[in-house]
């Protein structure tokens, strides 16, 4: 196993590689999907995908071009989460928001490109594969961030805007468009690596919890964090009427959901062979993120 930092290191030097590897892409476009791509953010989901192949004992290298569009498909959604029609974002990444700089019509289309990359180049590698392992990884990646995953919670999340925030509702909106592309990783690594039916299970137990998790924070960051270290701006989930864990439960219940989560993701990890030490160390320090 490596570290945080390692990990991060592979993803960071193979990102626009990938990218620059379809081809020629028209210089604007190309600027716009690179201007959030290199944007930085902490790159948990490739991480993620990464550190579980190896937890497993899978191949890394073999599971890089995944990673990399898993982070490409993540940053296609802050692009257009960001937009005016939906959460209407200045500040993400530390950056001024990607319409603002290239206009709202590039900024979707950048967003666009990064999606249709990302299933081109993960398709790519599971042709080269040959075995049916890259063929199920993308398909994993492409049906949770799809219509039945982030794409399903991002719908209720800004059809919701306004409305009463009852947990039922939460809860879906924090399954779909945060936990499932966080289980989209430990899926994709764990298929990646060769796991049985059970071990996925575990795994994807392992990322729904981490995923409710990290947006109950999320939620809590919110109301609490610093627009210089969380490099976007707190205060809009209230002043739009979002539905976060925190406008249905209160800030004290969601700190304890949030850890009750975290303790259930680490548990999850219990049956699986393998080293999961990095796993639930990730999983706890999410608690404690300050952006
Ligand atoms: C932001 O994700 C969107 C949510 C699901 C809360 P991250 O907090 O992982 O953002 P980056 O990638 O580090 O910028
Ligand atoms: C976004 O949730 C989740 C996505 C699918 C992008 P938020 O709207 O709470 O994320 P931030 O706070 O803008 O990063
Ligand atoms: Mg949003
Ligand atoms: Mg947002
Ligand atoms: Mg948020």
């Amino acid at each position: 196993m490596k570290t945080y930092a390692e990990y991060l290191a592979l993803v960071e030097g193979a990102l626009s590689k990938q990218l620059a590897s379809l081809g020629y892409i028209p210089e604007k476009l190309f600027e716009a999907m690179d201007y959030s791509l290199s944007a930085g953010g902490k790159r948990l989901r490739p991480v993620l995908l990464l550190a579980s192949c190896d937890t497993l004992g899978g191949n890394v290298d073999e599971a890089l071009p995944f990673a990399c569009a898993l982070e490409m498909i993540h940053t296609y959604s802050l692009i257009h989460d960001d937009l005016p029609a939906m959460d209407n974002d200045d500040l993400r990444r530390g950056r001024p928001t990607n319409h603002k700089v290239y206009g709202e019509g590039m900024a979707i289309l950048a967003g666009d490109g990064l999606l249709s990359a990302a299933m081109e180049l993960m398709l790519r590698a599971a042709v080269k594969m040959g075995d049916q392992r890259g063929v199920r990884a993308a398909e994993a990646i492409a049906r949770r961030a799809g219509v039945t995953g982030m794409v399903a919670g991002q719908v209720m999340d800004v059809t919701g805007e306004g409305s009463t925030p009852t947990l039922e509702k939460v809860d879906y909106i924090h399954r779909h468009k945060t936990a499932d592309l966080l289980t989209a990783p430990i899926e994709a690594g764990f298929i990646l690596a060769g796991a049985d039916d059970a071990a996925i299970a575990a795994g994807c137990e392992y990322g729904l919890q981490l995923g409710l998790a990290f947006q109950m924070v999320d939620d809590l960051l919110d109301v609490e964090g610093d627009a210089a270290i969380l490099g976007k701006t707190p205060g809009k989930d209230a002043a739009e009427g979002k539905l976060t864990w925190v406008a249905a439960k209160g800030v004290e219940a969601t700190r304890e959901d949030a850890k009750g989560a975290v303790e259930k993701a680490v548990s999850a990890l219990n049956l699986l062979q393998g080293e999961t030490n990095f796993l639930k160390t990730l999983a706890q320090s999410t608690l404690n993120r300050v952006q």
